[in-house]
């Protein structure tokens, strides 16, 4: 097993990641203080792993949510369904929510946790590969909200993340990619040697050979740590984080929530910011070309949809959370490995490269 730890002082929190974890009813009980604890997943993943993570607590007092499934649920209203199952157990400030499932049921369990009692115990559990490399780790919790993704929300860390890499047995084809998608955006952020292995490794990736997956698991939960450890609220250097995702998340919002997956979103989006770095001089031909052929063969989209206009885009980026102050920042990058924040660019910028990104 590879344990990681992100950290945070007395926060600091181990993040698991192996094969066969499900059923090891010491590894999730050694994180659970109270004696109840609420497991919330949703109807496509509860049939699969609700049962294994059942048994697991046997001995605590434990009930379930189980929520619909997608993007188009992420909101305030199904959240309530968390704090029913929450009222109605008369559950306390000591209990546990297990998260189980993608990034969707995890950042709506973390939210309810942040919030039930002004905070009680999260344990999160993932099961996309998307979840695994990313969404789990890092304490960022929330909803959607029809004018903006993600709008509602709270920094609030889990107690432990176990990562079953068995679990991505059962995902889809299309649900791997996206996950591909935020992996190969930590190589692009400041991993050039990763970027690398990831051009080697990528068909592995694709026909899940479990070691390739592990590693890259592995390295992407690595660096997420360290950016999350050294910036937890993401006054600085987290932002790059967000590399693909300002236009990812105009295009997931114009083409409503769901349609786009995230994964498949931030895909296109980091093909925009290559364009962009490439076009203002700061990313080479070879670079930029580099980076969207690994995005394609990744199975993933490297245009904007054609719906969508350069207005939408700006519009729809105008309310991101990187606007600070009324300017938005953008991460752009200066070569593969390294990304930076910045508002150094002009709006002709910006509109030229969303306009060569809009598929025609
Ligand atoms: N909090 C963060 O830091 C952070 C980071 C990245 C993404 N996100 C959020 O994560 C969400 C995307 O997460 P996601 O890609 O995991 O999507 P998701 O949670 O919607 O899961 C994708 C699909 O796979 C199904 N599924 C999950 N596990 C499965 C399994 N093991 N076998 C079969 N099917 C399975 C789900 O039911 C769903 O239909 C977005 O809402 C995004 O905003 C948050
Ligand atoms: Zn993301």
């Amino acid at each position: 097993m590879t344990t990681l730890t992100l950290d945070l002082g007395e926060r600091s929190y181990p993040i698991y990641i192996d094969n066969a974890m499900l059923g090891q009813a010491d590894l999730l009980k050694q994180h659970i203080s109270g004696n109840s604890a609420l497991i919330v997943s949703n109807e496509t993943i509860a049939p699969l792993y609700l049962e294994q993570t059942q048994a697991m607590l046997s001995g605590l007092r434990h009930e379930s949510v189980i929520l619909p499934d997608g993007e188009k649920f992420k909101n305030l209203e199904v959240l309530n369904q968390i704090y029913d199952g929450l009222l109605r157990n008369r559950f306390d400030r000591n209990t546990t929510v297990i998260a189980l499932g993608g990034g969707v049921v995890g950042d709506m369990a973390g939210f309810a946790a942040a919030s039930y009692q002004r905070g009680v115990h999260l344990i999160q559990m993932p099961t996309t590969l998307l979840s695994q490399v990313d969404s789990s780790v890092g304490g960022k919790t929330g909803v959607n909200h029809a004018l903006g993704k993600n709008m509602i929300g709270a920094f609030y860390q889990p107690k432990a993340v176990i990562a079953d890499t068995d679990t991505l047995d059962t995902l889809p084809d299309r649900e791997l990619s996206a996950g591909i998608a935020e992996i190969i955006k930590y190589g692009l952020i400041c991993d050039a040697e990763f970027f690398g292995w990831l051009e080697q490794n990528l068909q592995a990736l694709l026909d899940r050979d479990k070691s390739a997956l592990s590693y890259a698991i592995e390295l992407s939960c690595q660096t997420k740590a360290e950016i999350v450890a050294a910036d937890e609220r993401e006054n600085g250097n987290r932002a790059l984080l967000n590399l693909g995702h300002t236009f990812g998340h105009a295009i997931e919002n114009a083409m409503g929530y769901g349609n786009w997956l995230h994964g498949e979103a931030v895909g296109a989006g980091m093909c925009m910011a290559a364009t962009m770095s490439n076009q203002m001089g700061w990313m080479s031909d070879k670079e930029s070309q580099q980076t969207v052929k690994l995005i394609e063969q990744a199975g993933l989209p490297i245009k904007a949809p054609a719906e969508m206009t350069a207005e939408k885009f700006l519009e729809l980026m105008s309310v991101d959370k990187k606007v600070l102050d009324g300017v938005l920042r953008l991460v752009l990058m200066k070569g593969i490995g390294q990304s930076l924040v910045t508002s150094e660019y002009e709006p002709d910028d910006l509109s030229r490269a969303i306009e060569q990104s809009i598929a025609t």
